[in-house]
């Protein structure tokens, strides 16, 4: 069966390089936007091909998922014999329970919607929760950039450093990367006032005279970065902390607000496009080899399991 990379019109760039980086023909699908904002996707016929649709869902992401959805269902139109949403950044997938009466369960929502789509199978990279799998129909596979991340991460190793998990929802993934840089972890205990404002209320560990490497699955608004940096520093950690995460959205002011704190490295990968953000000690990882690989192995049958992100 041959292979095809579909994209999404916000992850060109990173379709374009996974495909460059697996020596296949470029990228296929084109998206028109109608005047009343409807989207129209279109794909060359694909019968009989193994199609991946590279397309993360950041900012906007209603337009990306539906987006996303009319792709899937243009492949399978086109013919495909098999179609995965390789989608690293999963939007809605914090929405996974109610916080409330008369909520909806969002990522449940879409989780639907995709298995609806006609894709076969999900690919994401360090979604919000791992437990999410549960809320699809269709298989789904996890990867995780928390070994990449940890590379770069390798030189803050130092034996007065701590790895801070922002929430208890990141003490898993604070705890890779303790495992992996060979530092103990501490935990901020946070509450979330609305989608811009968070509070931290205090921390369960040690982190006075420390250097504090934080750590988390994305950053959005930077509030809970900067609202975890305020208490570690009235906690006695030293300035010049570190960030990392594996998506970068950077809405809702977080590039003001997070070039006001003492940050001296701020980690993300290449799993949302960040052509608008200046200003901060950024450093960027690719996830094109780790979506390379997934894709290859996927395609001809092969193991996942090293690649996938650890419960
Ligand atoms: C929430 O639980 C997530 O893991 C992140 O901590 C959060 O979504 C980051 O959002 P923001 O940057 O807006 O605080």
């Amino acid at each position: 069966m041959n292979l095809a990379i579909a994209c999404g019109s916000g992850s060109r760039r990173l379709a374009s390089a996974v495909a460059a980086r697996l020596g296949a023909n470029g990228v296929v699908g084109e998206v028109e936007r109608f005047p009343d904002g409807e989207l129209r996707p279109s794909v060359p016929e694909l019968r009989g091909v193994d199609v991946f649709v590279v397309a993360s869902t950041g900012p906007p992401a209603n337009d990306h998922i539906v987006e996303l959805l009319l792709l899937i269902d243009a492949c399978r139109r086109a013919g495909a014999d098999r179609v995965t949403a390789v989608v690293p950044y999963l939007a809605y997938a914090r929405q996974d329970r109610r916080n409330g009466v008369g909520q909806a369960i969002g990522a449940r929502v879409v989780a639907t919607a995709l298995g609806s789509s006609g894709a076969d199978r999900l690919v994401a990279v360090d979604p919000h929760n791992l437990a999410l799998e549960a809320a699809f129909g269709i298989p789904v596979e996890m990867l995780s950039a928390v070994s990449a991340l940890s590379d770069s991460l390798l030189p803050e190793a130092a034996p007065d450093a701590v790895v801070v998990a922002p929430d208890f929802g990141a003490a898993k993934l604070a705890e890779r990367y303790g495992a992996l840089l060979g530092l103990p972890v501490v935990v901020v205990r946070k509450s979330r006032v609305s989608g811009s404002s968070v509070r931290a209320k205090g921390l369960v560990g040690e982190v006075e005279g420390r250097h504090a490497v934080i750590v988390d699955d994305m950053i959005s608004t930077g509030a809970t970065i900067a609202s975890t940096v305020e208490l570690l520093l009235a906690d006695g950690a030293l300035p010049g902390m570190v960030v990392a995460a594996t998506h970068g959205l950077f809405v809702g002011g977080a590039v003001t607000r997070l070039a006001e704190l003492p940050l001296r490295r701020v980690l993300v990968t290449d799993s949302l496009e960040l052509s608008e953000v200046v200003g901060l000690p950024l450093e960027v990882t690719s996830i094109v080899p780790l979506l390379a690989e997934a894709i290859r192995r996927l395609h001809q049958g092969e193991p996942l399991e090293a690649l996938l992100a650890k419960t």
